[in-house]
């Protein structure tokens, strides 16, 4: 695997390549990560993945500063995948001047749920991606479901911006007991590692009552707050939307089966969790 980190030499590694899959990440790389570079491998060739703990997506009191790095394990795990390069810029090469040409998510989008919580979090988060995209110029990205407005947020400036790039989403892989994976698990406590799958099994009951009693959603989404509170969570929000435009399901989209997702927010401790589940 070649590692680079600089766009130049990126671009020098990847010139004629027509077929590019890419796999941005901020490192810290699980087992979820993984299977987006195989997913990745089955959309394109070269696999290209990058690691940059961007700066722009963190808000003043979030965890930029203690967000876990590990590039030399994170080298190893992606060389044994078969990427075929890594770029890892530094600050310096991908902000070497104050970014202040940025994306703008729609209001509708990216001042919702996560983007209510983490103010500018959508901004950061598709200015780096188009950065990286023309860094790379891929003709696949993968993305995690995980992170469901993420993705919906990049396809949909993909779509806008007219962007050569197919967006791929991939399955959240998850722990034997349910909890998603994520870098951020890492900061659990031993007994906060314990009680972290309360927050997919909240929401497979949720998945379950909606089910059941699609026009009672208001109280569902209540109560499923209620007892994460109860066993000492602090929820931002645990919200049924519509899985096409992540807007709250009218009584009639309830009524007639619309495809629904639930997602949630919540910290345990000092640790903020997200997590989803198509309905
Ligand atoms: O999902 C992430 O890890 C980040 O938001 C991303 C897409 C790499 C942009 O920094």
């Amino acid at each position: 695997m070649k590692i680079v980190s600089t766009i130049e030499d990126l671009r020098d590694q990847l010139r004629g390549q027509l077929r590019t899959a890419f796999v941005p990440t901020m490192g810290n790389l699980h087992e979820g990560h993984l299977s987006l570079m195989r997913l990745a491998a089955r959309h394109g060739d070269p696999v290209v993945a990058s690691i940059f703990v961007n700066r722009l997506q963190f808000g003043p009191n979030e965890d930029f500063d203690r967000y876990p790095r590990t590039f030399e394990a994170d080298c190893e795990k992606l060389a044994r995948e078969g990427v075929y390069v890594l770029f890892a810029p530094d600050e310096k090469e991908l902000y070497p001047e104050p970014q202040e040409y940025r994306v703008n998510p729609p209001h509708h989008l990216g001042d919702i749920l996560e983007g209510e919580f983490r103010p500018g979090f959508f901004v950061g988060v598709t200015t780096v991606v188009l950065k990286l995209f023309s860094c790379v110029q891929p003709r696949a990205a993968v993305f995690g479901k995980k992170d469901y407005q993420q993705l919906m947020i990049i396809r949909n400036m993909c779509r806008q911006f007219a962007l050569p790039v197919e967006v791929v989403a991939a399955e959240t892989v998850r722990a034997t007991d349910g909890l998603a994976l994520s870098s951020r698990n890492g900061y659990l406590t031993a007994a906060e590692r314990i009680e972290a799958p309360a927050l997919a099994a909240t929401l497979q009951e949720v998945r379950a009552q909606m089910l059941a009693k699609p026009l009672e959603m208001a109280r569902i989404e209540r109560e499923a707050c209620a007892r994460l509170e109860a066993r000492g969570w602090y929820p931002d929000y645990i919200s049924v939307r519509r899985r096409a435009d992540l807007q709250t399901p009218s009584m009639v989209d309830l009524a007639a089966a619309t495809p629904l997702v639930v997602l949630s927010a919540a910290r345990l401790g000092a640790t903020r969790l997200i997590d989803n589940l198509e309905i």
